[in-house]
């Protein structure tokens, strides 16, 4: 089971120890939010954001493109120093071509789901994907309300593959359980790390995640 704050609900003059803080509670990896105005309604921050968040943190950081066009931010990201991309093939054109381009460069390639993108997206896709982020909000903002319906999903995709599933939006302690034992190994937190200490809130989700996979 792995935690992973969303730096998103994070305060953003002050990343590196926020991400410290989560760390502490037993975050293994970072979400990082880039949002365009276009493909959702929020603007957040791009490679430059990243690449000194790369330096100034030990763990990996996994990057969630919610943009328009994510061909051409690949490069940045890749050269910012995250360990994995992932996109949301609802925007994607060619995706092969995507996903390839990110192994290409020596990174794992993802793709995040919309709330009602069905996971038969993906079918032709699983040979060329490291993980898949099953989006239990709608993409753009944090803090928004979990949609439970999105557990049927985690437990479609894990009848379909073996590519590990991250699960993104409303995850708490309460229902981090829900989507464990539907299938998901990556616990994607925003609001609910860092509405109080990040390393007491990031511990109760990963410990509840535990719970539920029995590995705790
Ligand atoms: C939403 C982002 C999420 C967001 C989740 O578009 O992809 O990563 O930070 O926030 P919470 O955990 O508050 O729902
Ligand atoms: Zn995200």
């Amino acid at each position: 089971m792995v935690g992973a704050p969303s730096i998103l609900a994070a305060d953003f003059a002050n990343l590196a120890e926020e991400v410290r803080r989560a760390e502490a509670g037993g975050a293994e990896l970072v979400h990082f939010d880039v949002m365009d105005n276009h493909f959702v309604p929020n603007l957040t921050v791009g490679p430059d954001v990243a690449a000194a968040l790369v330096r100034a943190t030990n763990l990996p950081v996994d990057a969630h493109l919610q943009v328009m066009r994510p061909d051409s931010l690949i490069p940045a990201f890749v050269a910012a120093g995250v360990v994995s991309i992932c996109v949301q093939p609802e925007v994607t054109m060619h995706l092969h071509r995507t996903l390839g381009a990110i192994r290409a460069a020596g990174l794992e390639a993802g793709c995040a789901l919309n709330p009602t993108t069905p996971p038969e997206v993906l079918e032709w896709a699983f040979p060329y994907l490291d993980y898949v982020n099953v989006m239990s909000v709608n993409p753009g903002f944090g803090g928004q309300a979990f949609i439970p319906e999105m557990a049927e999903k985690v437990r479609r995709l894990r009848e379909m593959t073996d590519v590990p599933i991250q699960v993104d939006g409303g995850i708490t302690a309460e229902t981090a359980p829900l989507m464990v034992k539907a299938g998901a190994r990556v616990l994607v937190a925003g609001s609910a790390v860092y509405r109080g200490d990040p390393a007491i809130e990031m511990r109760k989700i990963v410990e509840a995640g535990r719970r539920s996979a029995g590995e705790a």
